[in-house]
Parts: structure tokens; C-alpha cells; sequence
């Protein structure tokens, strides 16, 4: 039978006869049940013996308990064990095989463990895996609207089927939510953060709580995205009228704090708040002169007394044509720092603009010691090809969050700042914006799906490498013959360099279509918002190409320590991949590669299109060890990413050669 992707990295289908494989049949003959009826619990035990029943072919019998000399796995709930709460210990104990943890979600992580070490044929010998996670809220956010419409969604409509719910729940909630738990998501937000207040009403809470429902087995709790006008915009239809949302107002208060019971009451274990507010058009505190702080803190007390949370979202810029919007989330949130209840996190996306296909991390990360901050990614591709691009996103998250913010000297990565070493943060999340759909293989571009599984890896573990990322969810979703692993391994390993060239090389950004955020648009002038044209980033001109943020220029660079600005501030020595994110070099300069700007830029642009032709080539080249139907898609796929490519290419380089008035470099043909 044809594979349509829909089982994602959870396959089961019995392993091929090899050492290992009968090892694990010998070693794996029975299961014994924690001693504990939680549904978390019984989600685990259900799941080994699927997992199990599955990739060794055989019946797996539950027993009350498994002796040390008998072949079986046993669950070990154990309180005391040196273990973070959501950690596990999986190791062998005379002929057992030992999930321990402390909690039962713990014991869920440890199953979906195990059962990743199987579908990547690790040995049970010696087995002695310690694995903790590094953030506590390892989140989804869900751009999903009450219409079923997702924003900046390209894998078909929400999976939430808003008028269905709650009387016909949809199986495919489930299969969603273990697919989650198996790679740590603890935490999703189910709407869009440009969030209708209908998310509100009663009507819409009941159907949120019978996902929650579903959600909680897998140790998945549930947020809401809220509109920060939700008292004004409800208050209407209430007696006496609420005509404000001003987060000083008693009365305003008051609603929040009766609707988070209303959410308590139907919700026991709800999450709490995520908020955009005053930002691109959406209400927020700021509409009656208050701070972030003053609305983040209202809406915490509401949530505080059930133990929930605030998620404020840092995502904010407002038109200035003299300002930079690279400096603005910094120069609203930094001066607030302290300012935030305990139980506030603020989000801050990786970059300082908006999702581009590469950008230097935010200069907040490390800027703000004593709040909590939370990492957002993109794992839908909004600028990163939509479902025709192959872009693995792993090697981007890396990028990011290894990055030396130098907060506290050397060595204090991104990562370091929101997995909480940094600066002792008693909150830590991460965020990634789904790139989940109603699509039957979930993501749209079949290989997308391991921008999900590196996602939530990652959330548990960001010192997993890109390498060992691609290879788990090869061997788990693709095949496991070694070469055709090692050869997609590549592919996935050099796409998102790839992606960066034929579309944005050297720190080129934000020259994309502009409404759709889609194909080239280097030369659109105008628009609503200066910071919304292409000119306003790359700034052409006769002379060269790139936005100074140095002295001489916005100045932005002053926003990071000094050992960065080191690093970025002179152009001939600041890396090339970030060089016009800082810097209006002359179309002459010679840069380390030893070309002119010009030459090297054209060069980037045509490799990015012969890049593509190599991935296509490559997948080729694996053709007899996938699924047919698999291969068909990706390679369908692959052909329009390499039109799309040369759309770019000759459209950006044509482009610019309006302002550089220089031949294209051999061997590279101009475009006609
Ligand atoms: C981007 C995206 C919007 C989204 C916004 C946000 O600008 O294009 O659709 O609402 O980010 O993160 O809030």
C-alpha cells in the first residue's frame, strides 16, 4: 500500500529481520503497567505495546509484573529518582528493559524514547539513556482562525473544525496529539494570535475544552490566544456596558478575572494567555496610554490564581521612515525589564524583523535578565518557500539559538538565555508557529514534516545537532538503508543554505512579495508603511547595496554587547551571511571570497539554482528506497522549487544590476 505521509515519524511496520531486530524480539516479550491509573499513564503503556506489537511482528501480553529474569519492559514510577520532572532514564536491569521516571508524563517521554531508539536501530546492550528536557513549556502556536482559515497556513485548512465541536470530535485530534507528545510538545495555542475575541464566548470555550480533552492524555495543555479588546469588544452585549479594555479599569479587571474561571472551571489544567497586542494593527494597552507591562500584568493576575500564564508576545514596530524596525521590540521591551508579574513570559521571535530566511538573532535575547524569555520560531514556511520549498529548518533553530549573545560573557548562547542558565529564569518556553493543516500528510511538502519533528525535538533538547535530527526522522519516516540516509541526510543538511541563496544571500531581506510573502519583489517603493516596501531593506543604489546599521547608519548594532558588535561592525571582517544586515557595501568591494560584492551576490544567486538541481539529482538517486507515492510528491515538489528558484534568481539579479551596471561573472548566462 502507497504511504500518503499521514502516519508521520510514528511507523510502526515491522522491522526487517537483522541482529538487532532479533535481539529486540527476544529482549521485548511482555510489558508490566506502571502502578498508576492516570490517563497520561495508560497513553504510554497503549503506545509502547502499539509501538511494539507493530515493529516486532508479534503479540505483546501485559503482565502485573516482569521478573529480573524475564525478557519484558517495565514502567518504573519512582519519585526520588535523579530525574527532572518530564525526564526519563531508560537502562537494562538484568533481562528488563527500564522506563523510569518520576512523573507519568515521564514515563510518556520515555516511551516515545525507546520507541525512537528501536526505529532507529539502537542496541538494548548497555542501554543507559538519561534524557531531561531543557524548557519547560515547549509550545505549538497555532495561527488558526474561528473560520477554519489559517494564517500564513499552506497545508489546507485549520484541523480544528470549529462547528463540528464539541458534539463530533474528529479522530484526527488524537493522532495530532501523540504526535506532539512523541517528540516532548507539552503545550499548544490554538488560535491565531490576531485573535477574534469569539475565542471568548462560551460557545467557543466548550468546543476549546473537548480539545483539551483529547490533549490531556498526552500530557498537552492548552492556551488561547486573546484579543486585548475581548471586555470592550464582548462588554457590548453585557449589563451594565463595558465600554473600555483599559487593563487599569477595575471593571476591565474584573472580566478577566471572572473569564479566566469561566476557562478554569471548564479547564482545570489550562495554560493560560498568549498576546499580540499593539502590534500590527491589534488592540493593546498602549491604546489608553499604558505599557505591555500594565496589560501583561492584568491579565496575569487573572490567570495567577489557577497557576496560569502570560505569554506576551515582543513582536511589535510601528511606520517610522527615519527608525529602524530592526531596533523597535528592543526599545519598547528592554526598559520593562523587571517590570513583569512572575508569572509573565515575553516571546520574542528569533530575529529582530520577522521570520526571514536568515537573520541575526534578536538583540532582546540576553537583554532582558530578569524576565523570562521565550524563543518563537516559524516552523510554517511564511518566507521560507511555503509547501514547494525543501527547507530544513534544524540547522536554522541552531543557527539561532547557538548564537553568543555574551550577556554573560562568553558562552552565553541564546539557547542558554531561554532554557533559564543564564539568568536563573523560574519560567522558560519556546514557541513554534505550526505548520500544520488539514493536508493528509499534515504539513503539505511531505518533508516539511521534519520541520515539526526537529521543532519539538529541540524544544526538549537543543544540543540534538541538525545531523542527528535528520537522521532520527529519516530513518523513522523515509527509509533506513544507509546510503539513501546518508544521501537525504545531505540534502536536508545544505536545503536552508540553499533557500538563503537563490532568495536572500549575504543578509539580503525582506525583498519578497510583499502581501503574500511569496517570489521576488525587490522593487516595490511603495506601501502603506515605509517599513513594509523592499527599498526600505536593501537600499540599492549606484553605489553599492545594504542597510548600514552601524555608527554611520541606524546604529542598530549598538543594541548587542560589544564582543558582537565586534564581530558585525567592520565589513571586512563581519561573516558574509550577515553582511547587508549591517553594513552599504560598494558593488567593487572585494570580499573574503576574494569576488566583488557584485560578483559574489550573482554567484550566490545562480549556486542557490544549481543547488536545487542537486537536490533534485539527489533524490533521484534514492528513488528505489522510498515509497512511491512519497517520492513522486517530493519530486513534483523539488521541479517547481527549481522554477520558483530561477524566477528569483533572474528576478533579484536583474534587479540589481539596474543599480550596479556590471555584467554578470562567467561561466553564468544572462538571463533573457
Ligand atoms: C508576520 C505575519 C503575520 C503575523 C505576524 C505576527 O508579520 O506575516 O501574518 O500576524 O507575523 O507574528 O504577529
Amino acid at each position: 500500500l502507497a504511504d500518503d505521509g499521514y502516519r508521520l515519524w510514528l511507523k510502526y511496520d515491522p522491522l526487517p529481520v537483522s541482529a538487532v531486530q532479533k535481539e529486540y524480539t527476544a529482549l521485548l516479550t511482555a510489558i508490566a503497567p506502571p502502578p498508576s491509573d492516570s490517563p497520561v499513564a495508560q497513553t504510554a503503556v497503549k503506545e509502547l505495546r502499539k509501538g511494539l506489537e507493530g515493529l516486532l511482528n508479534k503479540k505483546i501480553t501485559l503482565q502485573t509484573s516482569v521478573s529480573i529474569s524475564e525478557n519484558g519492559v517495565v514502567f518504573t514510577l519512582n519519585p526520588s529518582a535523579k530525574l527532572d520532572a518530564e525526564g526519563y532514564h531508560l537502562y537494562r536491569k538484568g533481562k528488563q528493559t527500564i522506563i523510569e521516571a518520576k512523573t507519568e508524563k515521564g514515563l510518556l517521554y520515555g516511551t516515545f524514547g525507546l520507541l525512537r531508539h528501536l526505529q532507529t536501530l539502537g542496541s538494548l546492550t548497555g542501554l543507559d539513556l538519561v534524557s531531561n528536557p531543557k524548557i519547560q513549556l515547549r509550545m505549538l502556536n497555532h495561527w488558526d482562525n474561528v473560520l477554519g482559515t489559517i494564517e500564513r497556513g499552506y497545508a489546507g485548512s485549520s484541523l480544528w473544525k470549529w462547528y463540528e465541536l464539541p458534539e463530533r470530535m474528529d479522530p484526527r485530534y488524537e493522532d495530532y496529539a501523540r504526535a506532539n507528545a512523541s517528540i516532548g510538545i507539552n503545550a499548544v495555542a490554538v488560535n491565531n494570535v490576531n485573535a477574534s475575541a469569539r475565542f471568548m464566548t462560551a460557545e467557543y470555550l466548550i468546543k476549546v475544552k473537548a480539545l483539551a480533552d483529547v490533549f490531556r492524555p498526552y500530557g498537552i495543555k492548552v492556551f488561547l490566544s486573546v484579543n486585548f479588546a475581548a471586555p470592550r469588544i464582548l462588554g457590548k452585549w453585557e449589563t451594565p456596558e463595558l465600554k473600555t479594555s483599559d487593563p487599569l479599569d477595575p471593571q476591565v479587571q474584573q472580566w478577566w478575572k471572572d473569564k479566566a474561571k469561566e476557562i478554569y472551571t471548564l479547564i482545570p489544567d489550562f495554560g493560560g494567555f498568549l498576546v499580540k497586542a499593539n502590534s500590527e494593527g491589534e488592540p493593546g494597552p498602549q491604546d489608553y496610554k499604558r505599557t505591555h507591562a500594565d496589560g501583561a500584568n492584568m491579565l496575569a493576575k487573572a490567570v495567577a490564581p489557577q497557576g496560569g500564564v502570560v505569554i506576551w508576545r515582543a513582536f511589535v514596530y510601528s511606520p517610522n521612515p527615519q527608525g529602524d524596525r530592526f531596533k523597535e521590540a528592543y526599545n519598547e521591551f528592554k526598559p520593562l525589564d523587571g517590570q513583569f508579574d512572575s508569572n509573565v513570559i515575553v516571546q520574542v521571535k528569533n530575529g529582530p524583523i520577522d521570520f526571514q530566511p536568515r537573520e541575526p538573532f534578536s538583540p532582546l535575547f540576553g537583554a532582558m535578565p530578569k524576565t523570562p524569555l521565550a524563543m518563537e520560531f516559524q516552523i510554517t514556511q511564511e518566507y521560507l518557500g511555503f509547501t514547494t520549498n525543501l527547507t530544513f529548518l534544524a540547522s536554522m533553530y541552531k543557527e539561532c539559538l547557538e548564537s553568543d549573545t555574551y550577556a554573560n560573557g562568553k558562552g552565553t548562547t541564546v539557547a542558554k538565555v531561554i532554557d533559564g542558565s543564564a539568568h536563573q529564569y523560574p519560567l522558560t518556553a519556546i514557541a513554534g508557529v505550526a505548520n500544520t493543516g488539514s493536508d493528509r500528510n499534515w504539513t503539505g511538502h511531505f518533508m516539511s514534516q521534519a520541520n515539526w519533528y526537529s521543532f519539538g525535538r529541540l524544544a526538549w533538547d537543543h544540543g540534538l545537532s541538525e545531523e542527528t535530527l535528520a537522521d532520527e526522522w529519516i530513518k523513522m519516516t523515509l527509509t533506513r538503508v544507509p546510503s539513501a540516509v546518508k544521501t537525504i541526510r545531505e540534502m536536508l543538511l545544505v536545503s536552508h543554505e540553499t533557500y538563503v541563496n537563490f532568495t536572500t544571500p549575504l543578509g539580503l531581506h525582506h525583498i519578497m512579495g510583499q502581501n503574500i510573502h511569496f517570489g521576488p519583489e525587490p522593487w516595490l517603493e511603495r506601501s502603506r508603511r515605509p517599513d513594509w516596501t523592499s527599498i526600505y531593506y536593501h537600499r540599492a543604489d549606484s553605489l553599492g547595496l545594504g542597510f548600514d546599521r552601524t555608527a554611520s547608519g541606524s546604529n542598530a548594532l549598538t543594541l548587542y554587547r560589544p564582543e558582537v558588535q565586534a564581530q558585525w561592525n567592520n565589513p571586512a571582517t563581519c561573516p558574509l551571511p550577515y553582511l547587508l544586515w549591517f553594513h552599504h557595501v560598494a558593488w567593487d568591494t572585494r570580499l573574503s571570497t576574494g569576488q566583488t560584492l557584485w560578483n559574489e551576490l550573482c554567484t550566490r544567486y545562480y549556486e542557490g539554482v544549481n543547488g536545487v538541481a542537486d537536490l533534485q539529482k539527489q533524490w533521484k538517486s534514492v528513488e528505489n528506497h522510498i515509497d512511491e507515492e512519497i517520492f513522486d510528491d517530493v519530486a513534483g515538489r523539488l521541479a517547481v522549487q527549481h522554477r520558483e528558484a530561477l524566477n528569483w534568481r533572474d528576478a533579484c539579479v536583474l534587479y540589481f544590476q539596474t543599480y550596479a551596471k556590471r555584467p554578470i561573472p562567467a561561466p553564468y548566462p544572462t538571463p533573457e
